[in-house]
């Protein structure tokens, strides 16, 4: 149940209330349903079911990310901005992230297994529809759509899935308090410990079996230049007893394109960094200094 605040804007008041979304209804145009997503758009976190499909492939994630700490030639694949393997200092994650482009190379090396390429294409294919369900639903002139998200609307964006292992023997918290950079951002997670900040106090976010948790992020947030309309929500996961996996896609702006805010009373597309990447490098500096987080 959404519930409308004093100050006008809609809030998810504890672990109860987050909102729900199904695949037809990101496919519908019903104006009711269109009504409840641009409300959702103001709760920053909504459930998501899985398509039936994908659960084997979850399932074939969900060993790697448990074991992918232990592989060799999964720990030489290093990086930060583009892809590989990272075992957080000042957290207990320890990620592995990789583009796009490099899925199904990632397979043909074996460091994927089998699935895993698919499973990543359909959470951004999904992501995309968000998206899209969200410009629309917002009114955002078509032809801003492409400038507004990077090229991300016209499935020319940065996609990164990033696979965490929380681990219990690590000292600190599971991951230190961020927003997401770029525009959507779809979890699988099967534990407590993802903890939103709403008005001031984080809320537990928690797990729903067969769902993605979905949230938005800060390039989204600034695209919109409207927080009455769409926020991007501060989140964190708390420190860890037992081992604790995430798989997250990220959908990001192709990183030579220019960062743009949308100017409602002019209706135009204004530049604010010349690139993603040159915004994402900020952003990495400001919030981690070292790019350690
Ligand atoms: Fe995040």
């Amino acid at each position: 149940m959404l519930t409308q605040s004093a100050d006008n804007s809609v809030m998810i008041q504890n672990r109860n209330s987050i909102p729900i979304v199904s695949i037809d209804e990101l496919d519908s145009n019903n104006v009711l349903v269109n009504e409840r997503f641009k409300q959702i758009l103001l709760t920053g976190f909504f459930y998501l079911k899985i398509p039936d499909e994908s659960y084997n492939e979850i399932k074939t994630l969900k060993l790697f990310i448990e074991t992918f700490g232990k592989r060799d030639e999964v720990k030489n694949e290093k990086g930060l901005l583009e892809a590989g393997y990272i075992n957080q200092k000042k957290s207990q994650a320890e990620s592995f992230l990789a583009e796009r482009g490099d899925w199904n190379y990632l397979e043909e090396k074996q460091i994927y297994p089998v699935g895993v390429a698919n499973l990543a294409n359909v959470m951004a294919n999904l992501g995309s529809k968000i998206l899209v369900k969200a410009l629309n639903v917002l009114n955002i002139p078509r032809s801003k759509w492409s400038k507004l998200t990077g090229k991300l609307s016209d499935n020319k964006g940065w996609y990164i899935l990033n696979c965490n292992n929380f681990k219990a023997n690590k000292s600190g918290i599971g991951l230190g308090p961020h927003k997401d950079f770029g525009y959507v951002t779809l979890v699988y997670n099967e534990k407590e410990g993802l903890e939103a900040k709403i008005k001031g106090e984080w809320v537990p976010i928690p797990p729903k079996e067969g769902h993605f948790i979905v949230n938005f992020g800060d390039l989204f947030e600034r695209a919109i230049n409207d927080t009455t309309k769409l926020v991007a929500i501060e989140h964190q996961v708390v420190h860890q007893n037992q081992n604790r996996i995430s798989a997250v896609l990220f959908l990001d702006g192709a990183m030579d394109e220019p960062v743009y805010k949308y100017n409602k009373e002019t209706k135009k597309a204004e530049e604010i960094y010349s690139t993603h990447k040159e915004y994402l490098q900020a952003m990495v500096e400001g919030l981690w200094g070292d790019g350690d987080f």
